[in-house]
């Protein structure tokens, strides 16, 4: 294992040895190749540089109280590139091909792999770009799928279940009606990063988003989705405009089998005055809990319509700590894995 110190890593990126790709042309993708270089040419008129043709992925393996290293659902992420590559009309890799590469970019990172009792893991993040030069507007067809793999802290630094407060601009759409929120495109975060910065310039960890049909529905965070428990009730957005989170979808069947009911509906942004915990939950994310969500008219103006707040502000609402306990037990053996979510991998 490296010599890092684990308990200080953000969620950002380290240089680790290797990255595995596979290259899409004239039907078929080539066998994965192993690279220490992490600087790979493009022709400067790749579609990804131009016309967005880009999708990604983000999953975590995790050292096991066991010794042995898991891969949390990688069949999913596989699926979900899928979508998101179709939704881009272009080529894609098979399931088989995502999880071979996603093994072998733990194999040749596993000295990256944190100890069990940090809560850092070894995130992986697949990316499919379109690689050939074109001028036109047209899906590419020759395509990179590259597998990079980091060590990562907690997405708010070294404040996991430290409650943070978030903001709601209804002057910023995150996805189009129509458009393409439910897939995990590049282009949905280029349109983030600007009320991102504003909302990061004045002290709130998250962006929550509405619908930008009514503007009136919660549908997500920049980064993660969004839910509330209320009467010992999961509470999480149902919308084609929502990426539909992994986490999310092990979160509903770990809170169903604690006895919650689980209900995935509209949630008038009101309705935030009535929820007893709020959280975002994603693979960066894990749960991370919200403390505050301030409803803004105009992200850029100081005035704020309405300033929900949920539990003590300080520790995370008992139900969610529940389900994080669950879902990270799980993914460190430390709780038995009744849903087979967990893939091992052997490493040196
Ligand atoms: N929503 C958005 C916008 C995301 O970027 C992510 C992260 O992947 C999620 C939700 C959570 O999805 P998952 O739990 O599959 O990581
Ligand atoms: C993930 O949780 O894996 C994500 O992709 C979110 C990221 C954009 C921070």
């Amino acid at each position: 294992m490296k010599n890092i110190d684990w308990g200080s890593l953000k969620f950002a990126y380290t240089k680790t040895d290797a990255v595995i790709y596979s290259l899409y042309k004239d039907g078929k993708w080539s066998s994965p190749i192993v690279s220490e270089d992490f600087n790979l040419p493009l022709n400067c008129y790749a579609g990804v540089y131009h016309y967005g043709s880009s999708c990604f992925e983000g999953l975590k393996a995790f050292r096991g109280v066991d010794g042995k290293i898991r891969l949390f659902r990688p069949d999913q992420n596989a699926k979900r590139m899928q979508t998101s590559a179709k939704f881009l009309d272009m080529a894609y890799p098979s399931e088989e091909l995502f999880i071979q590469m996603c093994i072998m970019s733990v194999q040749a990172n596993s000295e990256y792999i944190p100890p069990v009792d940090s809560s850092a893991s070894l995130y992986l993040r697949p990316l499919l770009m379109g690689i050939n030069p074109q001028l036109g507007i047209r899906s590419s067809d020759e395509a990179m799928f590259i597998i990079m793999a980091s060590p990562v802290g907690t997405y708010s630094g070294d404040l996991s279940l430290v409650p943070g407060k978030a903001v709601i601009g209804r002057n910023y759409d995150r996805a189009a009606h129509q458009g393409s929120g439910g897939v995990k495109i590049g282009a949905n975060y280029a349109q983030s990063l600007h009320p991102y910065n504003l909302a990061h310039n004045q002290g709130y960890r998250e962006l929550l988003f509405v619908d930008s049909k009514t503007n009136s529905m919660i549908e997500e965070f920049g980064s993660s989705n969004f839910f509330a428990i209320k009467n010992n009730t999961y509470i999480t957005p149902s919308s084609p405009s929502v990426l539909p989170s992994i986490t999310n979808a092990c979160l509903r069947t770990v809170a169903e089998d604690m006895g919650l009911k689980v209900e995935r509906r509209d949630i008038p942004v009101e309705e935030l005055a009535e929820f007893e915990e709020v959280n975002s939950c994603g693979t960066a994310v894990v749960i991370t809990p919200i403390c505050s969500i301030d409803d803004k008219q105009i992200l850029e103006n100081p005035e704020v319509q309405h300033h929900y707040t949920f539990g003590d502000g300080t520790h995370c609402g008992p139900i969610s700590e529940k389900l994080y306990n669950q879902i990270i037990g799980i993914q460190k053996g430390k709780i038995e894995d009744k849903y087979g979510w967990n893939i091992f991998v052997d490493c040196k």
